[in-house]
């Protein structure tokens, strides 16, 4: 599927409006493009739940990945028990009441931080799992600050500074998350930069972590250039080295179909919609970025330019000016593409606003299955 049509075989009209399609072909065909590259260097590839936790999916995604890369307990449990292969976690830190479950699940456990090896040494070392530290390169490829592990100040990862010549004594990995939507020459320079400031703790480790952000499904992604990194860093310090993204799994994999509810008018015309920026799509505020909408234009290119607009009551729950063909009308179907990854796993009930619905959608078989839809206990059941 060219990454800006509706998936092939979708009627829209024929599923609950908002909802989430998820495409199960082009997550096959994005882990499978993940998988080639993984064999070619030998590295293991978990999947980051927190971009990207349709766990329906977990039986198809792991015939081709190696586990999970979680953020907190629910995720390892999800990962545990609906994906079944290697769960690493990593929190920038770990809460008293609950690193004993989170070790019973996990088989890596990344820290943050020295003081954090300090207070749960005693634990990672009786659950007998891998332990690494997550270092801070302090070299920023991402330029968006608040997806910066590396920005100034950044509390994600100890500093070569920071660590001196401590020796890691009983810490076996190192883990390293820089990137965001890159190709693989930022993630060149980030371990060049890596291996030069940690020369020191990666001759005591048997295992890199390389973090996620690596766009390895996108068109453009450079599959040969991440091949002879990876296979340099292993060969080089004979270390086994993971990669953990969420998003390339789900890169243009999923949609968001919403509704026209009404149209208003003040300085241009504005639609709004049965979904929200604020609530639905919350990178769209957050990155922020304008999402494709199916068969738009820029404002202007096409005879007829709306403002698209949220439900909520947040003025600023605005998706961006889109030009169409047509005159909008309530009623009519917008489709918003790459709408599968940091969505689901991130959206709220904003103004008591439903969560869209969730469809697995095959766009070579042809069938889609509404897998979930939400309502007034969902919402009612988060509060008390
Ligand atoms: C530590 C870590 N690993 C993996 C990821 C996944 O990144 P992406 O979905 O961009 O591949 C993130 C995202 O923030 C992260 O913080």
């Amino acid at each position: 599927m060219p990454p800006h049509a509706l998936p092939p075989n979708l009627d829209a009209h024929a599923i609950p409006s908002p909802c989430y399609v998820i495409d199960e072909a082009v997550i096959q065909r994005n882990c499978e493009l993940i998988a080639d590259a993984a064999k070619r260097c030998d590295a293991q590839v978990l999947l980051a739940l927190k971009g990207f936790a349709a766990w329906r999916l977990f039986p198809l995604i792991r015939k081709y990945l190696a586990g999970v890369a979680a953020s907190s307990l629910n995720e390892a449990k999800l990962g545990a028990e609906h994906f079944g292969k290697q769960v690493h976690v990593y929190s920038p830190a770990y809460r008293d009441d609950e690193i004993d479950e989170l070790l019973a699940l996990a088989d890596h456990i990344s820290l943050n931080s020295l003081s954090q090896w300090d207070r749960y040494r005693t634990h990672v070392t009786s659950a007998g799992i891998a332990c690494a530290l997550r270092i801070n390169p302090q070299h920023s490829e991402v330029h968006t600050a608040i997806y910066d592990p590396c920005a100034p100040g950044s509390r994600l990862g100890m500093t070569a500074d920071q660590l001196g010549d401590t020796p890691l004594d009983g810490i076996t990995g190192l883990h390293v998350h820089t990137l965001c939507e890159s190709n693989a020459d930022a993630l060149h320079r980030v371990v060049a930069t890596f291996e030069n400031k940690f020369a020191r703790q990666l001759k005591q480790v048997s295992w890199v972590n390389l973090g996620g952000g690596h766009h390895i499904t996108c068109d453009d992604y450079d599959v040969d250039l991440l091949v002879r990194i990876v296979s340099a860093l292993r060969d080089k310090h004979n270390v086994a080295v993971y990669l953990e993204p969420g998003e390339a799994i789900a890169l243009n994999a999923g949609v968001l179909v919403a509704t026209v509810l009404d149209i208003t008018h003040n300085e241009l015309d504005i639609a709004i919609l049965d979904t929200s920026a604020a609530a639905h799509m919350p990178d769209v505020l957050e990155m922020p970025y304008r999402p494709n909408v199916i068969g738009t234009g820029a404002p202007g290119e096409k005879p007829y330019t709306y403002r698209l607009a949220g439900l909520t009551c947040l003025a600023g729950d605005v998706i961006g000016d889109y030009s169409f063909d047509r005159p909008l009308h309530a009623g009519d179907k917008l489709v918003f593409t790459d709408m599968a990854h940091y969505t689901m796993v991130k959206n709220t009930a904003f103004n008591g606003v439903n969560l869209p619905a969730i469809a697995i959608h095959n766009s070579v078989a042809g069938d889609t299955r509404i897998v979930r839809t939400f309502g007034y206990e969902d919402y009612k059941t988060r509060l008390s």
